[in-house]
């Protein structure tokens, strides 16, 4: 199982490899498949079918990681801190506390960049392990008016670029970048000394993320332009289901093999 110095230590030797789970039956599959899973608030859209992220709560935070550690055991697992939960130090210490105390996480995810360096290090500092979250940044997403692809010129770049150096100089041990040109994701990754984990950032990052219910082809709403689709997972669903129905409507099921 990674820790956080082994994830450290991949930078510049290994590719770092995440998913997101929500549940334990799918942790279970995932788990020691990747380096690491994140519990992500990704959960309100794939999971809830919510429009944003932006009303999940603590409680629901603990509540799905506490299924991902069990499915989970022998993977290191981090918990995305939902919109609103750590919107000053102590708020964020108390509900970071919370996910460390009331599960097995190792960890929690916080976006922002320079403005939010004060929280990470306030966490770091407490014994908290933080991953960052800086670039396209979902739970920004009503106050920007959309989900905005950042690292488009020299100067949205040079702001990534001091977003993740705030993060690292404040203690976070790697960092998530989302929806940013390639050439930033470069130039970002080549900027910090903690792993860089994309999302939509390119070819260049030290490691990628993908939304477990995008990559496995169970989310039908919209597919991101980055998500590449390793399974058709809703159509295999789909039709052994309606094989099943079949089967029930006909009387092949059950048959003889499955009667006590
Ligand atoms: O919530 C989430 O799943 C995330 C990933 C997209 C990185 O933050």
């Amino acid at each position: 199982m990674r820790t956080i110095t082994s994830i450290k230590n991949a930078k510049n030797s290994e590719k770092l490899v995440m998913i997101t789970a929500y549940d334990a039956l799918f942790a279970a599959i995932f788990n020691n498949k990747t380096d690491m899973i994140l519990v992500g608030d990704s959960l309100n859209m794939s999971f809830n079918y919510a429009g944003d992220t932006l009303s999940v709560s603590t409680d629901m935070m603990i509540y799905h990681t506490k299924a991902v550690c069990k499915g989970a055991p022998d993977t290191f697992v981090i918990t995305d801190m939902p919109f609103g939960a750590y919107l000053s130090e102590q708020a964020a210490l108390k509900n970071c506390t919370r996910i460390y105390q009331e599960t097995n996480s190792n960890a929690v995810k916080i976006e922002g960049g320079k403005e939010r360096a004060n929280i990470v290090k306030s966490l770091t500092r407490n014994s908290i392990a933080v991953m960052g979250h800086i670039g396209l940044m979902p739970q920004f997403v009503r106050s920007e008016g959309g989900f905005k692809i950042k690292g488009k010129d020299d100067e949205s770049t040079q702001k990534l670029i001091d977003d993740a150096r705030a993060i690292e100089d404040a203690g976070a041990f790697c960092i998530v970048l989302e929806g940013v040109k390639e050439d930033a994701g470069k130039a970002v990754t080549k900027a910090v000394s903690i792993p860089v984990i994309g999302i939509g950032a390119g070819r260049y990052t030290d490691g990628q993320v993908l939304v477990w219910s995008d990559m496995l082809g169970f989310f039908e709403k919209f597919r991101p332009k980055f998500v590449k689709q390793y399974l058709n997972g809703a159509d295999l669903v789909k039709k052994a289901v309606e094989q099943y129905a079949e089967d029930v409507k006909s009387g092949k099921f059950p048959n003889d093999e499955f009667i006590y």
